[in-house]
Order: structure tokens, then sequence, then C-alpha cells
């Protein structure tokens, strides 16, 4: 009998639903929030109604593309955390509503695992998947980590970041120069036509596997405001450059600790995974880091980097076949490790 699992995603600013079934995927839907973009980054009580308005339409619609009814399902997994926990209400309360009144069970989903386990996404049944162990680069608007992944169930975050995630330095720097939030994109596009040693930023000097970004940013204002004195035009004429600087460094921050991880772990393969894993130059450089010691690159397709129901409905899925269910009466949380 084939086992068929809705996800729900609901953990910041996306409101998502998918249904896999027998570990293919049949539909990945996401409704993106564009209220937040007047204020430069996520308000949680925004977000939080927005998620109610966009909750029913989203989960119809991935029923619909994967032409089933809720009676159909075997389980319904969702997020549970982390996140911002009045969005993560919404998509738990969902979930256990749609549950009661279908008789399905629900399995609740760590946000965390969801983006490594994007990877064990196929679309079609001859795809290859990642072999276990393989270390993960999970990096995100909220995370910045180095997770060693043993199995579906067995994770252990080998390196964090101390104080900002990647996607905060990105978000951040890229608000100092006007851009729109969130910034990662657009910094990602303007650094196609910059120069990437035109600026020097400091680069943290942390032992270990951790990361740090918030002296990046710090770095990054003083450039700015330094060079707006003298030229009130500096970051209008220098958009690209600065943009592909700052991107450079990002990138080579990450990499110094991946390669790192690798030399201690002795891995045949890496993955990337969460928002900042849709970066063009992260993707080439993690590319080209395991041509270099011929290591396997899993670099997931860019729909399943940000935040997305496929992947909840995959570690759903993992979840299901160890009859691993939820209580009814767990509530979400907003932090937790993976
Ligand atoms: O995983 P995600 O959708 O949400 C969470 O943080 O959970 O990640 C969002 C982050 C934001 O910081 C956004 O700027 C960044 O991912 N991002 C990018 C790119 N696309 C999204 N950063 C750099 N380049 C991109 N192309």
């Amino acid at each position: 009998m084939s086992v068929t699992i809705l996800g729900i995603e609901s953990s910041c600013d996306d409101t998502s639903a998918a249904v896999i079934s027998d570990g293919i995927l049949l539909s990945n839907v996401i409704s993106s929030q564009s209220v937040h973009e007047a204020y430069g980054g996520v308000v949680p009580e925004l977000a939080s109604r927005a998620h109610q308005q966009n909750i029913v339409p989203t989960v119809s619609e991935a029923l619909r593309q994967a032409g089933l009814s809720p009676s159909d399902l075997s389980a319904i997994a969702f997020t549970r955390g982390p996140g911002l926990l009045g969005s993560l209400l919404v998509g738990t309360s969902f979930a256990k509503g749609l549950a009661v009144s279908t008789g399905v069970p629900v399995v609740d989903v760590n946000h965390l695992h969801a983006h490594v386990l994007s990877h064990f996404i196929r679309t079609d049944e001859g795809q290859e998947v990642p072999e276990f162990p393989f270390l993960c680069l999970l990096i995100s608007g909220g995370n910045s980590q180095i997770v060693m992944v043993r199995s579906p169930f067995d994770m252990e975050i080998v390196g964090r970041t101390i104080d900002d995630a990647a996607g905060e330095a990105f978000d951040k720097c890229a608000k100092v120069m006007g851009l729109p939030y969130p910034g990662g994109p657009h910094i990602d596009r303007l650094s196609e036509h910059g120069n990437p040693h035109a600026f020097k930023f400091s680069r943290p000097h942390i032992g270990g596997l951790d990361y740090s970004f918030s002296g990046l940013k710090t770095s990054f204002l003083y450039t700015l405001r330094d060079n707006l004195r003298e030229d009130p035009e500096f970051v209008e004429k220098n958009k690209a450059d600065l943009a592909a600087s700052l991107q450079a460094t990002i990138i080579r921050i990450l990499l110094d600790k991946l390669r790192r991880a690798v030399d201690m772990y002795g891995v045949g393969s890496v993955a990337i995974g969460g928002g900042v894993s849709a970066n063009s130059g992260v993707r080439k450089a993690v590319s080209d880091f395991c041509d270099s010691r011929g290591l396997k690159a899993w670099i997931p397709p860019r729909p399943f980097t940000t935040d997305n129901a496929a992947m909840v409905a995959m570690a759903g899925y993992f979840k299901y076949l160890e009859n691993d269910f939820c209580d009814l009466s767990k509530p979400p949380f907003a932090r937790v490790e993976i």
C-alpha cells in the first residue's frame, strides 16, 4: 500500500503545502508573503495573520495538484519548530484539525531536519539520493551550521554560528545598501557584475568549526559609513563591487570551516541546504571544492532551498516509516536544536 504524506510548513513567512507519495513528490505549493517588504524584515504578527489567510488555499491547491483528497492521506506532517511561534501555531493547529477530521495520524517535523532531508525528495523513481554518512552545510536566515548526518534521525551539529547566521549577514548588509528585503537574492544578482576583490571586509578568527558573521556586518557598515562621508553617491557607484566583495567574503568564511570539517570527518559527500544555499556563488564554491577533493556534492534544486513543505513531507515520510507519530497535545516550539 502506498504511503502518502501531506506536508505543511509555516515556520516563518512562507505558507507551504506539499504531497509526497512513496518518496516521490506530487506537489509543492508555496505562498510567499510580500507584506514584510515594506518593513525590511519579517514582522511576526503580520506573518501569522498571512498564514491564516493562506493556509486553506495552499493546502487545497497542493491536494488538487496531487489529484488527491484528504481521505487519501496516510499522515499529515507539520513543522513543529524552530520558528516564529505565532506562525508555527497556524500550521500546527491546521494540521491537527485536518487530522482529527480525516482520522489520519500527525507527524511532527523539526524544520532543520527537513532542510537536510530535502536531498531525499525525488521527482522520479530513478533519481539518486545521498548515502549516509555525509556532512551538510545548513545556511539560512536563522542558522549557519555544519551537520554530520549519519541517518535520517541521527544528526549532530559539529559547527555553528556563535552570533549571526550567513543569511542575516546577506540581509542586513543589503539593507544598509538600501536593497529590499530579503537582500540575499539581490546581493547574488548584483554580484554577477561586480569585482569580488574590490573591497576587503573582516573575517572571523575563531577556533574549531564554529562560525561568526557579526564582525563582517560591522566591517561592511563601517566601510559604507566612511566612504559615504567622502562621497554621498558611494553605494550607488559601487553597488556591484560591494555585493560581489561581500558575497566572496561570506563564501570564504563558509568554505574555510567546511573544508576543515571534511578533513576532520573524512566523509565522501557534502550537501548544502537552507535559503542561502540558493546563492549562485555558494553553489559553485561547494561544487568546485567537492570536485577538487573527489567528493560528491549534493546541491539542492532551488525550490527546495528556501522554506518549503516538500522537505517537511519528506521528513514526515521517514518518520512515518518508523511509526513515529505525534500526540495531538504536543505544542509547537520556537527554539530547538537539530
Ligand atoms: O531557509 P530560509 O528560506 O528561511 C529561514 O531562515 O528559515 O532562508 C532565508 C534566507 C534569507 O536570509 C535570504 O536572504 C537567503 O536565505 N537567501 C539568499 C538567496 N536566496 C535566499 N541568500 C543569498 N543568495 C541567495 N540567492
